[in-house]
């Protein structure tokens, strides 16, 4: 197999070395790179499998990203925002600042205080970093909602976490399209139980009467001193889909945190003072927090954001994007990448990418052939590609080359190897270290700075998902293969859950869904194999006895988008009389899988009803939707 070069020269041995001996230490020395009120009493409280850091410091993640900067870089662009009319904006770091204040005064105005919750649901604008920096100011918790979420799961989303307020706009806009934000916002409000006011930036016109508008800030004052926080106070609760019917709202802190996404922002990124950095990640989504909303201002960079899909109104929309703001560091997914590669491998040619001098990927594995396209084609074979692996409830980066770091060889499809400081495994069924080159299960064997704090209001269930099949360990839920020079291959979730554009979409949530509609009796929902996508949602339902199937999958389409969103839509929709199943009653998701992508069917000694599966082929073959996938 060829092999890459990091290609940057960088080399800073000590900080991997440094990282190898006591990573507590290792993390207390990256900690103190950033401003802290009151220093911290003890870098790590590890009381498994609950890790508090830098226990009893003080600090404001907004003083981090603003405050510190105005000294120096108070006319430095912080965020070139452009939208998918063309329109562009260009946002400084002193205007960053007064705009955060003002809106922190404005919610503070509204009741808001340390420790309330905010709901946000607003699309790709400036505004949605403002609001999340300005709850920040205050110590306030952000819980952000993606907006292409329904109006229950943002419903749902609200009154989980008890928020007060949300911020939303009347409009987005994207492929062309319209987004009713306010409209779904308002279906919402009506199953709120908490939210005593809504804060609305209008962009068309027209605005519920009793609704504050977002311009109601530039009556408030611009100063608004940074509230300390103690290092473990929370940040922000991020939902996300799990293997139950629920997504969980994992809850990130404040010191440990920041102190990672810092650190890998700069080591991965090699971050200079005159990068243009651009990610393609929704703020909805945890990239979008960590290193969209975050990490650059931490770092004082540049960071384009765009409002609007990568291939409208064209598909070279995003070379276009990158040759016009001389964008130089370049994040994004293998499903965007697959996406452009397909339409036409050779487009970016015709544009002058030569500003691009670090390439990218995360979210879902990238395949080799994707990857030696971005280095090749994209990068010009300039670009180092890095493929950074990590999860909403790590926080950050826990596998990547570090090109602002380290000089190392860079493999096709693999993420090389764990970030300093973290200590990671493959294991086997039994929990012994995998050999080399064979499959098993991703673990990580000591705490994280980035580390997620608990699951909101569920202490058990974090215990449960991530602590309970290795105990002691720390369990994602991916399978990887770490070969002979320890580099990390990702191969995707060992779990019920679908990577589906690079969203994490739980199929029990799915399930839970369908079997909401009256008529249907059980469902069961797989992930199949998608060029493009990385995975698409096949639906199998049974209906109640008695029950008409007449119309039934647009219906069932439509229940998903109402309750999920439009992301969960499915691919293909299947009536069946009957699920294949266990003896003890589980239904067997693998047979449905292997009958839908064409595979060897496997065991069937444990199956309750053979017969179930001749069913369920005969309805395949009449759609034509067996072994064609
Ligand atoms: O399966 C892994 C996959 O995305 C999951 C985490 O999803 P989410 O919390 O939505 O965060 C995505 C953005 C950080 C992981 O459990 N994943 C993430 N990055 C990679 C990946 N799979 C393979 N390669 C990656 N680089």
């Amino acid at each position: 197999m060829e092999v890459y070069s990091t290609n940057l020269g960088r080399s800073d041995p000590s900080i991997r070395e440094g990282a190898s001996g006591d990573n507590v230490q290792f993390w207390d020395e990256q900690a103190r790179l950033l401003h802290w009120f009151t220093p911290w009493k003890e870098t790590l409280r590890w009381n498994p499998p609950f890790a508090r850091w830098f226990v009893g410091g003080t600090t404001n993640i907004s003083y981090n990203a603003l405050d510190i900067h105005q000294d120096d870089i108070a006319d430095k662009p912080a965020i070139i925002w452009e939208g998918e009319d063309g329109t562009s904006q260009t946002v400084s770091y002193g205007t960053l600042y007064l705009q955060v204040q003002k809106t922190a005064n404005l919610l503070k105005s509204l009741g808001v205080r340390k420790g309330d919750r905010v709901t946000i649901y607003l699309p790709m604008i400036p505004e949605i970093i403002v609001s999340m920096m300005a709850c920040a100011r205050l110590g306030a918790v952000h819980t952000v909602v993606f907006s292409g979420f329904s109006a229950k799961s943002l419903a749902d989303r609200m009154n989980d976490s008890g928020s007060t307020v949300l911020i939303t706009a009347d409009v987005g806009y994207r492929r062309g399209r319209i987004i009713p934000l306010a409209q779904t916002a308002q279906e919402a409000l009506k199953s709120s139980l908490k939210i005593r006011h809504t804060i609305m930036v209008q962009r068309q016109d027209g605005i519920p009467s009793t609704w504050v508008p977002w311009t109601e800030i530039n009556n408030k004052s611009d100063k608004c001193a940074a509230e300390p926080v103690e290092s473990t106070d929370p940040l922000f609760i991020l939902y996300t889909s799990g293997t139950t019917g629920r997504p969980k709202g994992v809850l990130h802190g404040t010191g440990g945190y920041m102190t990672h996404i810092h650190s890998t922002f700069r080591w991965a990124f090699d971050i200079q003072d005159t990068d243009i950095y651009h990610c393609t990640a929704d703020v909805g989504w945890v990239t979008g927090h960590s290193y969209v909303a975050y990490a650059p201002f931490l770092c004082g960079a540049t960071e384009v954001m765009y409002e609007g899909a990568p291939d409208h109104p064209n598909p070279s929309r995003t070379w276009q994007i990158l040759e016009k703001h001389k964008v130089s560091i370049f994040y994004t997914t293998p499903t965007a990448l697959r996406m452009l590669m397909r339409h036409n491998a050779m487009a970016a040619k015709s544009y002058n990418l030569s500003s691009l001098r670090l390439l990218g990927s995360v979210g879902e594995p990238i395949n080799p052939e994707v990857w030696v396209w971005y280095h090749d084609v994209i990068g010009d074979g300039r670009c180092p590609v890095i493929d950074t692996w990590w999860q909403t409830e790590t926080g950050g980066m826990l596998i990547s080359a570090l090109p602002g770091l380290e000089s190392i060889p860079l493999k096709p499809g693999s993420g090389t190897l764990p970030i300093p400081g973290i200590d990671m495994a493959v294991l086997d069924e039994n929990g012994k270290t995998a050999p080399p080159d064979t499959k098993g299960y991703l673990v990580v064997r000591n705490p994280w700075p980035g580390m997620m704090l608990t699951l909101w209001g569920d202490e058990q269930k974090y215990r449960d998902t991530y602590w309970s099949r290795f105990p002691d360990y720390y369990y994602p839920g991916d399978y990887a293969i770490q070969d002979k020079d320890g580099y990390m291959w990702l191969l995707g979730r060992a779990d019920d859950i679908l990577k589906v554009s690079g969203h994490r979409i739980g199929t029990a949530e799915l399930e839970s869904c369908l079997v909401s509609h009256k008529k249907v009796a059980e469902s069961a929902v797989i992930g199949v194999p998608d060029e493009i996508r990385g995975e698409g949602i096949v639906v199998f339902v049974v209906l109640r006895s008695g029950m008409d199937g007449m119309g039934m999958e647009s219906e069932l389409e439509k229940i998903i988008v109402s309750q999920i969103g439009t992301v969960a839509r499915p691919d293909a929709i299947h009536i069946v009389p009957i699920l294949p199943k266990t003896r003890s009653g589980k239904i067997m998701r693998r047979l449905l899988k292997s009958l839908v992508t064409g595979k060897q069917i496997g065991d069937l000694t444990t199956m309750e009803e053979p017969g179930a599966l001749d069913e369920v082929r005969r309805i395949l073959q009449d759609c034509g939707c067996d072994e064609s996938w």
